[in-house]
C-alpha cells in the first residue's frame, strides 16, 4: 500500500546490459569544433558531443528482445518472414489492413504526397513539420497551418495544443473548395509546437467534418504512442483505457498513416505507410519499387523489419511510455527551478527552450535559437537543435524567410538512453548559459542550402 506522505517515483523499466562510453571534452575543444561545424549542431562530429539531445530519431536503445530479433533476419529479396510479422503487428496495433515499409518516415511522406496531391491543391495541417511540408510542396500543394492559436504561444498551458481549429479549417475549405483539399494532415504529438498532443475529442470532430465534406484525413503517427499516453493522462474517460486501446481508437478515424519508425518503435532505421484504402495501397506498393525497393522490404533489411515488429510490441507497454514522458517532465521540472523560459506544458519527446525570451536582446534575424543551441554545446558538450527561423526556411513563392512565432531550442530525449544524472548535467549547463545570456552575440548565415536549410546551413558569429 502506498504511504500517505511518501512520494511514489517512477523508474526506468529496465536495467543496463551494454554501455557505450561517452567523452567529456574541454571548452577549448568544443569552441573549435563549433566553429568548424559552422555553428550548426547538425554538422558537429558525434565524437565531440558529450550528451546528445539532438533528436530522438534513430538514436534509441533497442532492447535485448529487439537485438535478439536482429539475428533472425530473413534476408531473402522477396517475401521475407520478418515483413509478414511486421505487417501483422501493423494490423494488430494500428488497425490498418494495408502496409508498405520504407527506409524512414520521409520516404513514406514522399510517396503519400505524390499519390494524394495534384498541383494547386492545399494541405491543411496542425502546424508544419519540416520534411512533411517539403514533400507536400514538392508535390505541388500549399500547406496551410490550421492548428489552434494556443500552439503558437509557449506560455499557454492548454493540455491539447496539437488540436486543429475547426474554424480555420472551415475557412480554408470555404475559400478554396473541398475538392482542392488533397487531405488533412494531422500529427500527434505536434513536433514543432513542442511535442504537444491532440485530444480524441478534437480528432473525432475533425473526422466528422472531413467525412461530411468528403475530405481525406491522414495521420503522421510517428509518435502516436506519446499522444495516446497524453490522452490517457489528460482526457476525461481515458484513464482506464490501455495504450493499445487508445492507439487503435485514434487510428480508426484516419484513412491512412505514415510513421518514422525511428521514434516510437525504438529502432535505428525504418518507416512505413499504412492505410485502409486499397487503391492508395496499390499505388504505394507500386511506387515503393521505384524509390525504395520491393514492397516486401522497402529499403530495409529483414533484420530491421524484425526489430520494428518487436519495437511495436514494446512501444505500447505502459511502463515504457510512462518512463519516456516522465523523463522529459523531470528535465522540465529541473529547468523550471532555474526559471528557464520553456514551452509549456512539457512535450512528449523534448523540452523546448524559448530562445526568443532567453536571448531577448537578439532580433529574430540574429538567429536566437541557432545561437542558443551552439552556446549550450560550447558550454558543456550537450547538443540540441534549432527550431525557429532557420528550420522554418523560406516561402517558396516570395523567397522571404518564414518567421515563425516560436523560436526554440529543442533538447530531445532518445528513448532508454540517458539517466537522470545526464539530465542534471544538461540542466546545469542550460542554467549557466542562461546566467551569462546578456553577453551572447547572435549568428548570421554564411551558407544556405536550398532545401531544409537547418540541416546543412553554416553560420558565423556576429561581432
Ligand atoms: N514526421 C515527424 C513528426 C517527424 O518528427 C519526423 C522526423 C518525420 C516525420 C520524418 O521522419 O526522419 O524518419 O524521415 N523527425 C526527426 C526529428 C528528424 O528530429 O524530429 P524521418
Amino acid at each position: 500500500m502506498a504511504k500517505k506522505n511518501i512520494k511514489k517515483s517512477w523508474a526506468e523499466p529496465f536495467k543496463i546490459k551494454v554501455v557505450e562510453p561517452i567523452k567529456v571534452t574541454t571548452r577549448e575543444h568544443r569552441e573549435k569544433a563549433a566553429k568548424v561545424a559552422g555553428y550548426n549542431t547538425f554538422l558537429l562530429k558525434s565524437e565531440d558531443v558529450y550528451i546528445d539531445l539532438l533528436t530522438d530519431s534513430g538514436t534509441n536503445a533497442m532492447s535485448d528482445y529487439q537485438w535478439a530479433g536482429m539475428m533472425l533476419g530473413d534476408e531473402a529479396y522477396a517475401g521475407s518472414k520478418n515483413f509478414y510479422y511486421l505487417w501483422n503487428n501493423v494490423k494488430k496495433y494500428y488497425g490498418m489492413p494495408y502496409f508498405v515499409p520504407t527506409h524512414q518516415g520521409r520516404a513514406a511522406e514522399h510517396m503519400i504526397s505524390k499519390i494524394l496531391i495534384k498541383k494547386g491543391d492545399y494541405v491543411p495541417g496542425n502546424m508544419y513539420f519540416t520534411t512533411t511540408r517539403l514533400h507536400q510542396e514538392l508535390a505541388g500543394a500549399t500547406f496551410v497551418d490550421v492548428i489552434i492559436d494556443e500552439a503558437h504561444n509557449p506560455n499557454d498551458e492548454h493540455p491539447f495544443k496539437g488540436n486543429i481549429d475547426l474554424k480555420k479549417l472551415d475557412k480554408l475549405v470555404k475559400k478554396v473548395g473541398a475538392d482542392k483539399i488533397a487531405y488533412v494532415s494531422m500529427a500527434g504529438p505536434v513536433n514543432m509546437a513542442g511535442g504537444q498532443p491532440f485530444s480524441m475529442d478534437n480528432l473525432e470532430k475533425v473526422y466528422e467534418y472531413t467525412k461530411k465534406h468528403k475530405i481525406k484525413l491522414w495521420f503522421d503517427a510517428t509518435r502516436a504512442c506519446e499522444n495516446a499516453f497524453f490522452i490517457k493522462e489528460r482526457e476525461k474517460g481515458y484513464k482506464d483505457k490501455t495504450i493499445p486501446q487508445i492507439l487503435k481508437e485514434m487510428c480508426k478515424y484516419f484513412d491512412g498513416l505514415w510513421v518514422s519508425a525511428k521514434k516510437d518503435l525504438m529502432v535505428n532505421i525504418g518507416g512505413f505507410l499504412a492505410t485502409r484504402n486499397k487503391k492508395v495501397y496499390e499505388e504505394a506498393r507500386n511506387m515503393v519499387v521505384v524509390y525504395e525497393g520491393l514492397h516486401t522490404y522497402g529499403g530495409l533489411a529483414g533484420r530491421d523489419m524484425e526489430a520494428m515488429a518487436r519495437g511495436i510490441e514494446e512501444m505500447v507497454e505502459y511502463e515504457n511510455i510512462r518512463m519516456r514522458i516522465k523523463q522529459v517532465e523531470y528535465a522540465g521540472e529541473q529547468l523550471a527551478k532555474y526559471k528557464i523560459p520553456m514551452v509549456k506544458p512539457f512535450g512528449g519527446h523534448a523540452i523546448f527552450l524559448d530562445a526568443k525570451r532567453i536571448l531577448n536582446h537578439l532580433s529574430q534575424d540574429e538567429l536566437p535559437a541557432q545561437t542558443l543551441a551552439s552556446e549550450i554545446f560550447i558550454d558543456s558538450g550537450v547538443r540540441g537543435m534549432e527550431r525557429g527561423i532557420v528550420s522554418a526556411g523560406r516561402d517558396p513563392e516570395t523567397g522571404d524567410h518564414r518567421r515563425p512565432k516560436l523560436e526554440l531550442v529543442r533538447l530531445t530525449f532518445p528513448r532508454r538512453v540517458y539517466t537522470q544524472s545526464h539530465i542534471d548535467v544538461m540542466v546545469e549547463s542550460v542554467a549557466s548559459v542562461y546566467e551569462d545570456r546578456k553577453s551572447i552575440k547572435g549568428l548570421k548565415f554564411v551558407y544556405e542550402p536550398k532545401y531544409l536549410r537547418f540541416f546543412q546551413g553554416r553560420f558565423e558569429k556576429l561581432k
